[in-house]
């Protein structure tokens, strides 16, 4: 028996990343996962990656800045496997460090409101069409945060504000939905994902696994910049909080929690960031 035996979960931005690894995770725990991505390709290989588990996987295309593509891909988990447990709002794009003092106005403008769409609004529109679902199941909410949500540095001003904004949301969510719906998350850490830019800044085709192959072939992944720095930053090690959290057996009494799941950079003190390998 899985820990998400006969549930059912939509996933956004489930077609790559920490999204698709996620549902096949969650797939693997027994659940039926939906999960809604821009392109269509992407999400047939999910299907595909699901092997002899692909019958409960139902791929979605739509936008999450859409209320209407939002509400479809709601009634079509529902319509295909009866109800909705697990909504994880993850979809999202970074906006690769650009400081403030690099942009102008009109960027800093068109800018935020491509990452504000996509990363807020993506949010707040995904919890909205499933809200009814989730409380009909006393489901849950797992979503996806990142260490820019509580730290400076995890990206420039526009990330990070909106990193933070998920924490919020998180937070008045959990408050409003209770005591039906659970509302927690994962914030997780570096990951080598295709996690893309803003097209307003005409960063939509860099990824963000070509930076850390860049960084790679420096030498500059080895310095120890979090205590945890030798740990696995593959997508799939950051799965288990998602089951815990997304688990009734489990997490039944827990919500506005979030799990970091970042190689702890809470605890980066201030010497050394890390014991070291000598240790
Ligand atoms: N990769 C990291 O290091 C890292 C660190 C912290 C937080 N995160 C967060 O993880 C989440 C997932 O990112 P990832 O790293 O797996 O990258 P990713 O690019 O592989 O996944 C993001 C997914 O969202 C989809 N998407 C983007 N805009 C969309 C839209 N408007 N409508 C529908 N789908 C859209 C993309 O197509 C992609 O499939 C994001 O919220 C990101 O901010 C990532």
């Amino acid at each position: 028996m899985g820990w998400l035996e006969g549930e059912v979960a939509l996933i956004t931005g489930g077609g790559s990343g920490i999204g698709r690894a996620v549902a096949l995770r969650y797939l693997a725990e027994g659940a039926s996962v939906a999960v809604l991505g821009r392109g269509a390709e992407q999400l047939e290989e999910v299907v595909a990656a699901a092997g002899d588990r692909s019958d409960r996987v139902l791929p979605l295309t739509g936008d999450v800045r859409s209320p209407d593509d939002l509400h479809r891909a709601v009634d079509a988990t529902v319509e295909r496997f009866g109800k909705l447990d697990i909504l994880v709002p993850n979809a999202g794009i970074w906006d690769y460090h650009r400081s403030v003092t690099k942009l102008d106005g009109k960027e800093l403008s068109e800018a935020f409101d491509e990452v504000f769409g996509i990363n807020v609004k993506g949010y707040v529109l995904a919890v909205e069409a499933a809200w009814r679902e989730l409380v009909a199941t006393r489901g849950s909410i797992v979503m996806t945060l990142s260490n820019a949500s509580f730290h400076t540095d995890g990206g420039g001003p526009l990330y990070t504000a909106s990193k933070h904004a998920c924490l919020g949301l998180l937070r008045q969510f959990a408050y409003e939905l209770a005591p039906r719906v659970r509302v927690n998350g994962v914030a997780v850490g570096g990951m080598r994902t295709k996690l893309r830019g803003p097209q307003s800044l005409g960063l939509q085709d860099r990824t963000l696994e070509a930076s850390f192959a860049k960084n790679e072939a420096s030498g500059q992944a080895q310095q120890p910049l979090i205590p945890l720095y030798d740990s696995s930053v593959e997508p799939e090690d950051f799965t288990g909080p998602y089951v815990l959290l997304a688990s009734r057996a489990n997490s039944g009494t827990v919500t506005g929690a979030v799990i970091p799941a970042d190689g702890g950079i809470a605890v980066r003190g201030f010497r050394s960031p890390a014991g070291g390998a000598g240790l």
